[in-house]
């Protein structure tokens, strides 16, 4: 039985998480630790396709309805591909996904499973997909499943790169002039993306111009911040990262959690921190140095940490 195993980064936003939605480039980069996988298996004809989750032990047939957004999201991701592909879904596989990154928590594991999986099928299947194809197919299932989606989760997951991006427009893969480390500090609690953005979509309805101004303070931390990071600047890029926090914390998207573990980050010797992705739970980054770094993890693990990560940024 042939076989094909393909794989998926995590990612966090560095920059511009919600004002991205209005428009304004958000920065992204990758989470290379902790992928997504995807092992797709021949069966013999007429055995159909079927998807094993193996994190959660649910398997799931392609030609059954299932009430979950989980098994939904998996079914549709196949079928788009197939469809792209040219290939019909009387098919005979057995495709196992798993996944090290945590669920809900603004790193992207929905969009890594589903990139995972539009590489393994396409594998499988002898085809090469370009990182924009990839992205633009995971997509479809975003947008199903996550409200209106800017896009950057799929598009820093398929290029595998630090990007800057703009809701519409050609991912701008850009230069990291001297690697970072961040440290990513779980909150344990689970971020609701859609609630987040509609509970943003809703005040910035009630008050125009004062979203639209946060909106454009956000996009002005990223243009700087893009270059401080070009430049390898990385006291002004975490000054940066503090001041998009703060701004996040406008916009409402905070809470008691983040804010204890951004403090903690800071007196402990942090560059900066801010909340990452839809906020409200989810995960803070705190940009840290070889001197800093064991410090700032005690204390984040102290300040109620559910679990941390470390990457590093080139
Ligand atoms: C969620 O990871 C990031 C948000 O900006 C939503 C989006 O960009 O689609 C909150």
């Amino acid at each position: 039985m042939s076989s094909t195993l393909s794989s998926a980064a995590g990612k966090v936003i560095l920059l511009g998480e919600h004002a991205v939605v209005y428009g304004r480039p958000a920065i992204a980069v990758p989470v290379s630790d902790l992928r997504a996988t995807v092992e797709i298996t021949s069966q013999s004809p007429g055995s159909g396709v079927i998807i094993v989750a193996e994190d959660i032990g649910q398997s799931y047939r392609l030609d059954e309805d299932y009430e979950s957004d989980a098994a939904r999201a998996l079914q549709t991701t196949v079928r788009n591909t197939l469809q792209y592909l040219g290939i019909s879904e009387d098919q005979a596989l057995r495709i196992v996904v798993r996944s090290q990154i945590p669920i809900a928590r603004g790193m992207g594991s929905g969009a890594a499973v589903a990139t995972a999986l539009v590489r393994a099928l396409a594998e499988h299947y002898g085809r090469h997909l370009t990182a924009r194809a990839v992205s633009d197919l995971v997509y479809q299932t975003e947008a199903i499943f996550h409200g209106t989606p800017s896009g950057i989760d799929n598009t820093v997951i398929a290029f595998e790169k630090p990007v800057y991006f703009v809701k519409g427009q050609r991912a701008d893969i850009f230069w990291v002039g001297k690697p970072f480390t961040l440290l990513i500090a779980d909150t344990g609690i689970p971020s609701k993306t859609r609630t987040a953005v509609e509970d943003v979509r809703r005040a910035w309805l009630a008050d125009r111009p004062r979203y639209e101004a946060l909106f454009d303070e956000i996009g002005a931390t990223v243009e700087s911040g893009k270059q401080a990071i070009a430049e390898g600047k990385l006291r002004e890029l975490g000054q940066l990262m503090n001041r998009n926090h703060g701004l996040l914390r406008e916009l409402g998207v905070s809470c008691r959690e983040l804010e204890t573990l951004y403090l903690a980050a800071l007196d402990t010797g942090a560059k900066g921190a801010k909340l990452s992705g839809s906020g409200r739970g989810g995960c803070l980054i705190a940009l840290v140095d070889e001197q800093t770094q064991d410090e700032v993890a005690s204390a984040l693990r102290a300040a109620g940490a559910q679990a941390l990560i470390k990457t590093v940024v080139r």
